[in-house]
């Protein structure tokens, strides 16, 4: 696949972080807040990563999870440096460094890398998806009766956390069955190389599912808010799909 220098860059930086993340040694945590862990790798991540991106572009913004940044700009890069950070500090092998580049307002690169399965997603507007620089494409399952879908469960707010839960019995009841992987990118980029059909969580933010959008898209999944004429990119009420069950599934929401 033929991507530009900025897919390129995006892959080096989530390569070195995912290659720092998986040889440290001891490390501290700190509660953010109930059910939400930051620990001293996220924030070295972070700077490795802005490291990387700033000093071969050194005209773009930056904005990340542990220090914020630049809210918008003509060129900007949102980071997650490690999405599922409770997975991590507990040794669990699903999570990801998520870097997403955004020109004059739009999402235009995806970058996602699970250290822990050696796998790299790279998308870029245009120019299709990418798992290990071989195309991927979401699945063809039309019938929510075999549809796999993944969730979060929007638990550190109670009002996600009570419609998260509302949802089940319906929603176990209508499909084949339900994933928690602990990273929503990981969540996105299941959609799109088609081991599942959704993905849908509240209270997300921008850059838990930047990369995952474009790699979604590029791979032709459908993404919205929940509620109709929501947009699930400023909301971060994500409903991720293989595009076929999009409707379906959306409608599998409104209990
Ligand atoms: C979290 C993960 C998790 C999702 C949470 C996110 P973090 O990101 O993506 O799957 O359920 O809502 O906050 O905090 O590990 O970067």
């Amino acid at each position: 696949m033929d991507f530009s220098e900025k897919a390129r860059l995006a892959e080096r930086a989530a390569r070195a972080a995912g290659e720092m993340l998986e040889h440290h040694g001891a490390f501290t945590v700190r509660r953010k807040s109930e059910n939400d862990f930051v620990t001293e790798m996220d924030f070295k991540s972070e700077s490795l990563i802005r490291e990387t991106l700033l000093s071969a572009c050194p005209e773009d913004e930056f904005f990340g999870e542990e220090t914020g940044g630049a809210s918008r700009a003509e060129g900007r890069w949102v980071v997650d440096p490690i999405d599922g950070t409770a997975n991590f500090m507990r040794g669990q092998r699903l999570y990801t460094i998520s870097i997403a580049y955004e020109h004059a307002g739009e999402l235009v690169v995806g970058c996602v890398y699970c250290p822990g399965t050696d796998e790299l997603f790279l998308a870029e507007r245009g120019n299709g998806a990418t798992l290990n620089g071989k195309p991927i494409h979401v699945s063809g399952v039309d019938a929510l009766r075999n549809s796999l879908i993944h969730l979060g469960f929007g638990h550190r707010d109670p009002k996600c956390l009570e419609r998260t839960l509302a949802l089940f019995p319906h929603l176990i009841a209508s499909i084949s069955d339900v994933r928690r992987s602990g990273t929503a990118a990981y969540d996105m980029c299941s959609v799109a190389a088609g081991r599942a059909e959704a993905f849908v969580e509240l209270g997300l933010n921008l850059y838990d599912y930047a990369a995952g959008y474009v790699i979604l898209t590029e791979a032709g999944g459908r993404f919205s808010g929940w509620d109709d004429g929501e947009d699930g990119l400023t909301s971060g009420n994500v409903v991720a799909t293989n595009g076929l069950l999009h409707e379906a599934v959306r409608d599998l929401l409104k209990v």
